[in-house]
């Protein structure tokens, strides 16, 4: 199974200026990362790996797989140079794949030329400033499921954990 995952905003920005806007302020959102990809193989972009503090990388439990055309040095993280070799080298460890952005990994992963099965999409009740987005979901994807919380004293805006699946012609 290979699946995308993102959170956005409603209008579709995923980042600004090499962060998540929304940093911090959506610890259910975090929560559901982790649960959803701990034990299962974690795809990015350089600059995605490059913007989680450092503390935090590789990120623990999973196979960190990054995008690049350099080569990452740290210890357990492995670098391809395709999208295509990094699906099929977590597949081969009989992983569930996620491909975790940002931006341009995002485009490639929807540009109709791979095999996604679903998109994780966590939808944030908020409209911020960004420069990078979440492609559009084109006619060929549908939801199948969604899941909405309201804001509480720890996460700050309403969210819904969405599920979209291919639509069955
Ligand atoms: N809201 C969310 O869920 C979410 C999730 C992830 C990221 N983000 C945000 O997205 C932004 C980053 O996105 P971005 O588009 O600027 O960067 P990115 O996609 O994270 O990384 C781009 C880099 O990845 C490498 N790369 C990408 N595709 C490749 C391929 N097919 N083959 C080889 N290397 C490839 C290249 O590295 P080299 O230059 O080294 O070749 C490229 O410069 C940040 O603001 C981040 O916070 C948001």
């Amino acid at each position: 199974m290979v699946s995308v995952i993102v959170a956005t905003a409603k209008n579709n920005v995923i980042g600004n200026k090499g962060d998540i806007p929304w940093r911090g302020t959506l610890p259910a959102d975090m929560k559901y990362f982790a649960e959803k990809t701990t034990g299962q193989a974690v795809i990015m972009g350089r600059t995605t790996y490059l913007s989680i503090p450092a503390k935090y990388r590789p990120l623990p439990n999973r196979l960190n797989l990054v995008l690049s055309s350099a080569s990452i040095p740290d210890e357990g993280v492995i670098t391809f140079q395709s999208l295509q070799a990094a699906i099929d080298y977590g597949i081969n460890q009989d992983k569930e794949v996620f491909i975790a952005g940002g931006g341009s990994v995002y485009k490639e992963a929807l540009n109709g030329q791979y095999q996604i099965d679903r998109v994780l999409r966590t939808l944030i009740d908020l409209e911020t400033e960004g420069d990078t987005f979440f492609p559009t979901l084109d006619h060929t994807w549908q939801m199948a499921k969604e899941e909405c919380h309201a804001k509480d004293d720890r996460n700050k805006y309403d969210y819904c954990f969405q599920t979209y699946e291919r639509v069955r012609l």
